[in-house]
């Protein structure tokens, strides 16, 4: 079976007073093994909301996500955690970073959740640093770095366990050309060389275009463009 993740008829809403703002309104969408998927759509349509929904961080409130083959809403939240963990690589909007640890120990956090040694961990973070210009930064707190600099290492957290499923959102938003285009590749090699399944949530329509299919999000409803 090819299939890595499905949504079937995804709802949600926010309540704000008496005010109800309906952001998705029957969202589906296949995802393959092996697809690089770009989402485009206006500021506010619910590509956050619908990237944390496909990534085990938010219920909807009605429809399915079916990660290879299970309900993932139906796991226990210890089991949820751990498939969150080993295998999806989460790139957040705002990067939420821990500010009480280092450069270092933010990107090795996957790896300490499923137990693997310090050193070996270090060694894999300080490869990847090097990868992104960072690597003089390892024993920084994330506070004291730029925005282009933090979303760096949010990256590197996402891909530390070489997640079977890479959701990003907005990863390129705070960098200049040149670093936007040091992710882009090492996004481009993981999805090639490990065949890791990418979705991307992007403003820009030159990085929606390294994607193989391109999906718009408006008014609530999301719609192949190829
Ligand atoms: N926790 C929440 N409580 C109330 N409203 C929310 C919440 N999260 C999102 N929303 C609202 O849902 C809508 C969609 O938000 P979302 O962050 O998914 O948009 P987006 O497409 O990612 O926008 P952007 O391109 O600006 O990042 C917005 O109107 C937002 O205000
Ligand atoms: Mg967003």
């Amino acid at each position: 079976m090819n299939n890595l993740l499905r949504a079937l008829n995804i709802h949600k809403s926010f309540h704000s007073g008496d005010e109800e703002i309906r952001v998705l309104q029957g969202i589906d969408i296949d995802v393959n093994k092996g697809d690089f998927i770009s989402i485009t759509g206006p500021s506010g349509s619910g590509k956050s909301t619908l990237l944390h929904i496909l990534g085990g961080l938010q219920h909807p409130d009605k429809g399915e996500v079916i990660l290879d083959g299970k309900l993932l809403y139906s796991h226990p939240d210890r089991e949820l955690a751990k498939i969150r963990n080993e295998r999806i690589g989460f790139i957040f909007q705002f990067h939420y970073l821990l500010s009480d640890f280092t450069v270092l120990e933010n990107i090795m956090i996957p790896l300490f959740i499923k137990g693997t040694n310090r050193s070996v961990a270090e060694e894999k973070v300080k490869e990847l640093l090097l990868m992104v210009d960072l690597e003089d930064r390892a024993h920084h707190k994330p506070q004291t770095l730029s925005g282009g600099e933090r979303q760096r290492v949010a990256v590197l957290r996402a891909i530390i366990n070489q997640p079977s499923l890479l959701l990003a959102d907005e990863p390129t938003g705070d960098l200049d050309w040149e670093h936007a285009n040091t992710i882009l590749q090492m996004l481009m090699d993981l999805h090639k060389e490990k065949e890791m399944t990418i979705i991307i949530v992007t403003h820009n329509k030159r990085v929606a275009k390294i994607a193989k299919n391109t999906y718009n999000l408006t008014k609530g409803r999301l719609e192949n463009e190829m």
